[in-house]
């Protein structure tokens, strides 16, 4: 998709503040400090229009992008942050299961994974609960411009093997940096929202 306009629709923390749209929608998920706010700006051709930071836990609402009146990326705080008190992890699970398992709208998850390293034990929860509610889900290996290239084959064995990635969830290398995956990811997003 050539994407010239974006804008932020809405932050919300409740689904009455949902967009009143029924444009398709595709959610990032994964771990604080992943890069979802990153692969958010690449796909929409921006530097920092979703807001990054080193910071773990940047991201604390559900925030809607609308692109092109076609449809939204919903970026989703992250998961897995110690320094996020229990109450507010808990405001954020709830927060995100109601979106993830009501939204009509809803036609898949891009998950990510820190390609640097193995996923981790909430990763691999992610991912069941994603495959438990039938959620059809594409799984994104992060930061890749930091593994050497003799080893991304490894990468990728170790989220395949770690995941038990089922045979229809594809799986991109990506690297907001060199935007490399780009191309993969927007192909597997135009698939599910029929284009
Ligand atoms: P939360 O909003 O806290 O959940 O984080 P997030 O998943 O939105 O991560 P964000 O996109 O803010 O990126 C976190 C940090 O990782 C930032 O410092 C980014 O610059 C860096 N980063 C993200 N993607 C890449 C990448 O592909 N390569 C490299 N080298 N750094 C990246
Ligand atoms: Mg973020």
């Amino acid at each position: 998709m050539q994407v010239n306009n974006v804008d932020l629709t809405i932050s919300a923390v409740e689904p009455k503040q949902y967009p009143a749209t029924d444009y398709p929608e595709i959610a990032l998920v994964g771990r604080s400090n992943v890069g979802k706010s990153s692969l958010t700006n690449v796909l929409i051709n921006r530097r920092n229009f979703a807001h990054t930071s080193s910071q773990p836990g940047k991201t604390q609402t559900l925030n809607f992008y609308n692109v092109e009146d076609q449809l939204y990326f919903v970026d989703v705080p992250g998961y897995g942050y110690a320094k996020v008190s229990k109450k507010e992890r808990e405001r954020f699970g709830k927060m995100i299961e109601e979106y993830l398992t009501t939204r009509q709208q809803l036609r898949g998850v891009i998950q990510l994974v820190d390609g640097r390293h193995k996923p981790t034990a909430d990763d691999v929860s992610m991912y069941q609960w994603l495959a438990y509610y039938n959620i059809p889900t594409l799984i994104v290996g992060t930061k890749i411009d930091k593994v050497k290239p003799n080893a991304r084959n490894r990468v990728k064995n170790d989220i395949v093997k770690t995941l038990d990635l089922a045979p229809e969830t594809s799986l991109v290398l990506f690297s907001a940096v060199k935007k490399q995956g780009k191309d993969q990811v927007w192909n597997w997003i135009e698939q599910r929202i029929g284009e």
